[in-house]
């Protein structure tokens, strides 16, 4: 028995007052068993100490600072590379509240087995206690977790991903709301064990207690599994806060866009996994549309809530990016590669031979280098240098495109919001809603092909609800009802709500190549877009919605035949009557939440298609 008083051996600096924070804190430390615990600021000492320490771990190597002043770069587990949706659950008090797209086990008997695998799982390693808001420090819409981790590189991550610091602890007070958040990468060290570079676990659980709003995350260092402010705060436990309190947590990003009369609209977008958000967020017009500009909120969630003059505005409750590498260079998204210059930690990327980063989609392949796992790469070796969901985690504030409104505390107001799948076929370039009860019919019946974002294989069809299957912490069809009553109820106040869009980069010909431009070449359909909200651009009228014709597109600067324009906007009658079908077998999945409404859309429009 130690005479020393716990307190003490906690280290509790004297900023930290909350009473129940401390003594989760200690909870934590009684059943995982630390070494050591560390209370973070945030601070850049307190980074720099850190990246010295990842560095002499071997889970960081520090890039050649003449080309990329303070950056790292993380190569990890082969094993531990995505997020496990499998392994992810919705541990609410019935299944019925999980749904049936989600994975569910009994919150007592999931305790008892986090408790089991968590008992002295962080032996030989030190604890960090993170601090950190998502949302503006302070703001009404912000919410504040803190995240107990055994990583070092999810603190690092942290800092640059949420706002961590002290100022978290003022705003908390005695008893303020926060989010717990318990994550180690489940590896204890024995005495005098050696560490390895990418510690992790076989056996991986991502469980959320949406009841009690806790997180515990258990075996996997990597991204949205780890990284706990992410997809497990701000949009399966946000979700429900969301559900609970009249607001929405989504998958999306949100720009603005300045028109050439300065007029400046908000626009959100929906896009699954690895399908295009922050290529979209950070979107640079084509010559012909100079006098347009687009700027950046935020690239992968929003908090959109009613405002007191009736709109929905929404915030970006994330600090940084955490963003998908291969695919992105100068041609695709030159305002992210302005963003990698410095301060960047790259993870699952190659390693050059002169110390830099590089990545399938970024320029000249290199004529060798170090792939992300270690072993000697060349153009012509047949294996993918950099893994397919590589990623970089960088500040948001380094994107040149970022809006000088990103972290106003009441949001920007929401003139459109876009959903969008990667699609091979059926579903046209855009098409607008006739109106929100058939927007949300076509959010929620969303497809979209499976890519390297999630463990498991790639280019599978599913039906992805408002790019939200992976992250909605509770029944889909709940979820559902939840947009259709906020759209109903503001429509009844005599509120402007935003026009609802689908959009589809992705379809394919024959031979699989995307037909469509795409990148900054969707500029000609945000304009449109923008067009339509003030009621200023034709579209033609179909059985689904709106969509352009040929002559209702700018075209300027750009050869895009009207075939190709046909083959990507085409509404195939065959096509859609299966694809209502599909919306059948998920409806059905549903069972009796889905609100009755959509079914009764989904009727209408097969009717339509008939007629
Ligand atoms: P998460 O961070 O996983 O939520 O994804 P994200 O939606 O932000 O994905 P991101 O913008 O990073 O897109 C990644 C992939 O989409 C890359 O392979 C890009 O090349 C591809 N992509 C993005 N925009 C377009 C587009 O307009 N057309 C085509 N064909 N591909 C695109
Ligand atoms: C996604 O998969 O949608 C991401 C990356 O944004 S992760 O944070 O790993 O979930
Ligand atoms: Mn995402």
């Amino acid at each position: 028995m130690s005479a020393i008083p716990a307190e003490q051996r906690l280290g509790v600096p004297s900023y930290v007052r909350h009473r129940k924070l401390i003594d989760w804190v200690r909870g934590i430390a009684r059943l995982t068993r630390p070494d050591r615990i560390v209370w973070c600021d945030g601070s850049e000492q307190e980074a720099n100490r850190l990246f010295d320490e990842l560095v002499a771990a071997g889970t960081l190597r520090r890039l050649n600072p003449s080309k990329r002043p303070n950056s790292y770069l993380a190569w990890s587990d082969p094993s531990d590379v995505a997020r496990v949706e499998d392994r992810t659950f919705i541990c609410s008090e019935t299944q019925d509240d999980a749904g049936p797209t989600n994975n569910w086990v009994a919150p007592d008997q999931m305790r008892a087995t986090l408790g089991e695998l968590f008992a002295g799982c962080m032996r030989g390693r030190t604890m960090y206690v993170i601090p950190f808001s998502m949302g503006p420090l302070g703001s009404h819409i912000a919410q504040i977790g803190v995240e107990i981790s055994d990583s070092p590189y999810v603190v690092v991550n942290m800092r640059l991903m949420t706002r961590v610091g002290r100022t978290v602890y003022d705003i908390l007070g005695e008893d303020g709301a926060f989010v717990p958040c318990v994550h180690s990468v489940g590896k204890p060290l024995a005495p005098g064990e050696s560490d390895v570079a990418w510690p992790c676990n076989a056996t991986k659980y991502i469980v959320h207690f949406p009841q009690t709003r806790e997180i515990w995350s258990f075996g996997s260092g990597y991204g949205g599994n780890a990284l706990l402010g992410k997809k497990c705060l701000a949009l399966r436990i946000a979700s429900v806060m969301g559900r609970d309190e009249g607001w929405l947590a989504e998958h999306m990003l949100i720009l603005a866009v300045t028109a050439p009369n300065g007029r400046k609209y908000h626009i959100a977008a929906a896009f699954p996994s690895a399908c295009g958000k922050t290529n979209f967020a950070m979107l640079i017009p084509p010559k012909e549309f100079s006098d347009w500009k687009v700027t950046t909120i935020g690239e992968d969630i929003a908090w959109i809530k009613p405002h007191a003059d009736g709109r929905l505005y929404a915030i970006n409750p994330e600090y940084g990016c955490f963003g998908v590498a291969p695919g992105t260079g100068n041609k695709t998204n030159p305002n992210a590669m302005a963003m990698l210059h410095e301060n960047v930690i790259f993870t699952n990327v190659a390693l050059t031979d002169d110390g830099d980063v590089w990545w399938e989609g970024m320029g000249p392949a290199p004529a060798h280098a170090i792939d992300w796992q270690g072993g000697d790469w060349t153009p012509d070796c047949g294996r993918k240098a950099a893994h397919p969901n590589a990623r970089f985690t960088v500040a948001a504030k380094q994107c040149p495109s970022i809006d000088v409104d990103w972290e106003d505390p009441n949001g920007v107001p929401i003139d459109a919001i876009v959903f969008g799948g990667r699609r091979s076929g059926t579903v046209p370039l855009v098409m607008e809603a006739r109106n929100w009860s058939e927007g949300v019919y076509m959010a929620a019946t969303m497809g979209s092909e499976t890519t390297a974002a999630q463990a498991g294989a790639q280019g599978v069809l599913r039906r992805d609800p408002f790019a939200m299957l992976p992250f909605c912490g509770y029944h889909m069809g709940d979820y559902f009802r939840h947009w259709l009553d906020l759209g109903a109820e503001l429509q009844r106040a005599g509120a402007k709500l935003p026009k609802l869009f689908c959009v589809n980069w992705f379809r394919t010909d024959k031979a699989g190549r995307f037909i469509w431009a795409g990148f900054s070449e969707n500029m000609r359909v945000l304009e449109w877009i923008v067009n339509r909200v003030e009621e200023r651009a034709r579209g033609i009228e179909h059985a689904l919605g709106v969509t352009p014709a040929y002559e209702d597109l700018r075209w300027d600067g750009l050869n895009f035949p009207r075939a190709a324009f046909d083959a990507i906007t085409r509404i195939d009658p065959a096509d859609w009557k299966r694809e209502l079908v599909s919306h059948q077998e998920l409806f059905g999945r549903l069972g009796d939440r889905l609100p009755a409404q959509l079914e009764a859309t989904r009727r209408q429009f097969d009717a339509r298609l008939s007629g």
